[in-house]
Formats: structure tokens, sequence, C-alpha cells
């Protein structure tokens, strides 16, 4: 095996040990930073996500006219919507759907022509969702057959009461963003719960926010400014606790990290499947904030249900890995939305385990795997997706016979640039 630019190499770990503190969550980052923006007054956060998708809403704001400052926090000073003012070139959304729908949200309540692209894979991925209750609102939007790139023409929206056909975190906020804008209510009601990041934020920023059973609620507002230290990714740290489960002789703890009930989903997962995984809360203001442990476990399949998909959602990857490292099947079902992410996860998976030598059925909604006999090395690729590529680098630390070759696996820095440090360090620590 050759190991091209990009690429990374990875060899079983005997043992992982460490404590880390994580760069703060993602998804909030992206919020934080989109709120701040509209506020009036400058906004600062500690820890603020460190992820490629991340600096893409940055760059974004910045091309609005909004001022962002980087030194040991991120600074964001805000005047208000009206204080947007019409980019002077198309916003590149670079891989992250998150900037493109929630931005798509901002952008049609203001009285100007803006276009949303993105890279490949972003090009590739469906906008109807949020361009369609959008344009109910009162903009006009045009999709490319239903993706980026997306031109948007702002105008003045009227209050909408719209039912999600799948949840959506992104398309929810989307939707609420455009609402602070609009004559009226607003109103978002989802089919299963998604993330509720924006619902506890918003009122951080001085906005009142309903909240009745699976709907969400709001009008028109100013937003003042705010301040906050970002939580870790509890998505990042999913890779480090599965490795702590699937590696021999492991244990490890993270620290300071986000425990919102719709994001850590993925521990009662792995606990059904025999993960021994402690949790602990320390702080619950906006957001609740606490640590996670975990150490080497013998692992059982387990059936993941449709039901439980949505607040699992970007974990289904990992805990494929640890589903192929289990005794017995592992199965998910209710999984299409995994179709139509940063790549089709579900394929991606499959190939990747599959070449791992893992026994692997793909089914349009999911897949099922047949525990036996170990992974071993491979090449295998990273299809551009951060989280195939770091889901893969797992699989490689617990398989046995060789390397594994990651084909592409510098994308992991889309969402956790520091990953292969924090694992190289995990392995190599006495
Ligand atoms: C996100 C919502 C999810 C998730 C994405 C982040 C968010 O996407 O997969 O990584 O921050 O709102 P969908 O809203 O498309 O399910």
């Amino acid at each position: 095996m050759v190991a091209l630019a990009g690429s990374r190499r990875i060899g079983p770990a005997r043992r992982l040990r460490g404590q880390f503190r994580l760069p703060g969550d993602k998804s909030l980052s992206h919020r934080l930073a989109i709120l701040a923006a509209l506020a009036e007054g400058t906004s600062r956060f500690g820890n603020f996500s460190t992820a490629g998708d991340c600096r893409s809403t940055l760059a974004c704001l910045e091309a609005l006219g909004v001022g962002v400052t980087l030194d040991d926090a991120v600074s964001i000073a805000g005047r208000g919507p009206g204080g947007l003012h019409a980019p002077a070139a198309p916003l590149d959304a670079g891989n992250s759907g998150s900037t493109l729908r929630m931005l798509a949200g901002v952008l049609a309540g203001r009285p100007f022509r803006s276009v949303l692209d993105g890279d490949a894979s972003l090009r590739g991925r469906p906008v109807e969702r949020v361009a369609a209750p959008l344009r109910a609102m009162g903009a006009s939007i045009v999709t490319t057959g239903g993706r980026p790139p997306v031109t948007i023409e702002g105008a003045a929206l009227a209050g909408l009461d719209h039912t999600l056909q799948v949840a959506s975190a992104q398309v929810k906020t989307a939707i609420l963003l455009a609402g602070l804008q609009a004559d009226g209510r607003t109103s978002v009601t989802e089919p299963s719960p998604s993330r509720d990041h924006t619902e506890r934020l918003l009122p951080c920023f001085g906005v009142p926010v309903r909240r009745t059973g699976r709907t969400v609620t709001v009008e028109r507002a100013r937003l003042t400014p705010f301040d906050m230290t970002v939580p870790g990714d509890p998505s990042s740290a999913a890779f480090l606790l599965v490795a702590a489960l699937v590696v021999p002789d492991a244990r490890v703890r993270v620290d300071g990290v986000l425990l919102n009930p719709s994001r850590i989903a993925f521990l009662d997962v792995l606990r059904r499947m025999g993960g021994a995984i402690r949790v602990g809360i320390e702080s619950d203001d906006a957001e609740p904030v606490g640590w996670i442990e975990a150490e080497t476990s013998a692992l059982r399949g387990i059936d993941v249900t449709a039901d439980e998909v949505p607040s699992l959602i970007d974990e289904l990857p990992i805990l494929t890995v640890a589903g192929a490292l289990a005794s017995g099947t592992f199965r998910i079902a209710g999984a299409e939305e995994l179709r139509v992410k940063e790549s089709d996860r579900i394929a991606a998976m499959v190939e990747g385990l599959a070449t791992m030598g893992a026994r692997v059925e793909e089914h349009p909604d999911g897949l099922t795997i047949e525990g036996g006999p170990r992974l071993h090395g491979a090449a295998v690729r990273a299809h551009g997706d951060h989280r195939i590529a770091m889901s893969l680098a797992v699989a490689a630390l617990a398989a046995g016979g060789g390397d594994t070759l990651i084909e592409g696996a510098e994308c992991a820095s889309v969402s956790f640039p520091e990953f292969f440090a924090v694992l190289d360090r995990a392995v190599g620590a006495e």
C-alpha cells in the first residue's frame, strides 16, 4: 500500500488511554455565530469549534458584512439583520449543510439577492426541504434541480405554521431564523425530536421561544449579544469513546463535553451493546455539560430502530464500527437520511467494513452486520466524508492483520481537525 497525499495509515492499537478536552461543539458554534450576527452588539465565544464547517459559516458571515475576530475566542460584532449587506460573490458554504441551510433562513428575510453554494458533496445534497417553507413565507428561492447553488431574493416575510416531513434540525433552524424576521408567528412541528440547540440558545439572545410538544414557536425579535464558552463536541467524542470500547486495555475520559440529550443517544445504544460508559453532568445553564468515560468492553449486537435515528444521526457511522466488532447481529433500520449526508453513509460504511472483512448486508434504509471474525487491515476510502474517515480509523485500531490505509482521511478536518493527533496521543500515551 502506497500512502497518497491526504491518506492516513493506521495500525492496530494494543492499548488506548487519555483524558481529553475537545474543541467546541460544531452545531452550537454554527448557531452561536449566526445568532450573534443577527444581534445588536458584540458576542464572544470561547472554545469555538475549530471545524472547517464552522470556518465556512464565519467566512460567509464576513462576506455579509459581519465583523468577525479570532483570538483566544471568536468575537462577532452584529448590527442586527439590517446590518447584513449583499455579498459581492456567491457565498461558499464549503462542505457544510448546516451553513447553507441555516443561512438560507437568514437570507430569506434580507432585501437583496444572494447565492449560496458549496463543494461537490454539498452540490449533491437536497435543499428543497428548506427552500419550500422559505418560499411559503415570501422569499423567492431558486435551486439547481433541488440542490445548490441556491439563489435567494429576500423579501418581507409572513409567519408560517410548518410541519417537517423529515426530522431535521437544520431545516427547523432555518425556518425559525426566517421567523425572527417575519410578521406574525412562525411555528415548526417535527415528526420526531431533532437536536434542540436553536430553541435553547434563542432565549440567551433575548428571544422568547414557546415549546409545546414537538412544536416550536417564535415571533419577530431583536437579538441581544451573548457570551458563552462552547462545550466540547460529543459527536467528536463519540470516535474516542467507541475506540475505548473496542481496543484492548483502553480507558478514555472526555471532560467539558456537551451532554444535551438530543446529542448523546449514542451512549444509550453503546450501553445497550454492553459498553462500560459513565457520564456525569457538572453544569446545566443553556446546555448540560460534563464528562464521559469509557473502557474496553465486550460488545453485543442490537437493533437500532427508526425512532432513535434523528438523535443518533451523526453517530450512526461510528456505531456501525461498534456493531462490526460486536458478537451477534447488529442492525440499523429507518436511516435512509444517511444516504443524503456528506456522502451516502450507508454505502460508504458497508464498503469500508466489508473491505476490512465484516459480514455486512446493505438495505435501502440501513444495514445488518453479523459479528464474527475480527476485522483485518485493508485499503479503504473516506469518500470525502469526515465521519467516514474517522469511523474507519477507529475500525483500523481494532483490526488485526496489518495496517489500514484510509484514502482521503484528511477530510476529518471538516469537523475535527485535531482527530489524528488526539488518536496518536491516546494510542501512544503511557
Ligand atoms: C445538524 C443537523 C443534522 C446533522 C448535522 C448537524 C445541525 O442534519 O446531521 O451534522 O447542527 O442542525 P439534518 O438537520 O439535515 O438532519
